[in-house]
Order: C-alpha cells, then structure tokens, then sequence
C-alpha cells in the first residue's frame, strides 16, 4: 500500500493543485492532501473552512483525503505512514525553494521521498496568492480555482 502527502497552504486550492492531485492520486493507493495550520499567517480561509472546501473538491476521487496538520511536515508524513510527499512545480522560480525544503526535510526523514510533479503548462502562472489578489481586487478568477472555491470566494468578498 502506497500512500502520499500533498502538504501546502490551500488558501484556496486552485486548478493547479488540483491538477496536482489528479495527476499523483493514479499514482498512489493513498494520497493525503494536507493543510497546514499555519496561526502566524492570515488566511483568507479558516483551516475548518479549507477541509470541508476542499473535500468538496475532492470527493471525486475515491482515494484521497484532507487532513491537517501543524509543526513538521515530515513528523506527519512518518505519523501517516506515507511514502511520498508530493509538491508541485510550476517553473524553474519555484524549484531553488522547492529543493531546499526536500533536502531538509531528508534529512530528518530519509526513509519518506519527495516526488516533484510539473503541473499542466495551462496553470503554470497560478498561485493562491495571485489568484486572490486579483479576486479581491475585483477580477474574475473562473477557470482558475474549482467552481465550488469561487462560489465561496464571492460570499467571503460580499461579507
Ligand atoms: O503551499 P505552501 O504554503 O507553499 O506549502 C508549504 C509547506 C506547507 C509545504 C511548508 O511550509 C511546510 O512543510 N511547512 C511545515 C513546517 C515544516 O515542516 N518546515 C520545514 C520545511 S523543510
């Protein structure tokens, strides 16, 4: 039994991750997508509100879970028994930062893999913080994150 880690922030999940999800779950028996509760930050979205978002999301697909967690990705990696932690790179810009925290975290954990997945060239530019930035600053974001994330995005913008 295989299984994976997709850790990341997911203030909001967009088609890029998704793209990522949908590419590692044919590969896994088991991929947790996890969220990390991160207080120092301000999210847009509450970590209650980003699991149930994204099990939304995810529902399609029999052998994915969400999860959360905090302090160290791989003490949840090892604590989940996973095999893998899967991150997505978009470009070269992302792979310098990407290197470094695979490298750390073998370090402390050389018995779990990092798996560098390129997600589809049509979501290359997206992050979650762009996406927001334009969504709050009264651009459309269709076609960029999962319908159910924009519907929910409008309701945060109209509160
Ligand atoms: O989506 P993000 O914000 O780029 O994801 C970053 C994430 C969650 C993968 C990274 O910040 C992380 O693993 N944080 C947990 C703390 C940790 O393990 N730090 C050491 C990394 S080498």
């Amino acid at each position: 039994m295989t299984r994976a880690v997709f850790p990341g922030s997911f203030d909001p999940l967009t088609n890029g991750h998704l793209d990522i999800i949908q590419r590692s779950c044919r590969l896994f028996d088991e991929m947790i997508v996890a969220i990390l509760v991160n207080p120092e930050k301000n999210p847009l979205f509450s970590v209650e509100e980003r699991l149930e978002m994204i099990r939304e999301v995810v529902a399609p697909f029999s052998n994915v879970r969400v999860d959360q967690f905090n302090g160290l990705l791989v003490n949840y990696a090892a604590a989940q028994r996973a095999d893998c932690i899967v991150r997505g790179i978009r470009a070269v810009a992302d792979y310098e930062y990407e290197l470094q925290m695979a490298l750390m975290n073998r370090r402390m954990q050389p018995d779990v893999e990092t798996l560098f997945l390129m997600s589809a060239d049509t979501y290359s530019y997206v992050s979650s913080r762009l996406v927001k930035e334009v969504f709050m600053l009264g651009r459309d974001v269709t076609g960029l994150v999962p319908p159910t994330i924009e519907v929910r995005m409008r309701q945060k913008l109209q509160r």
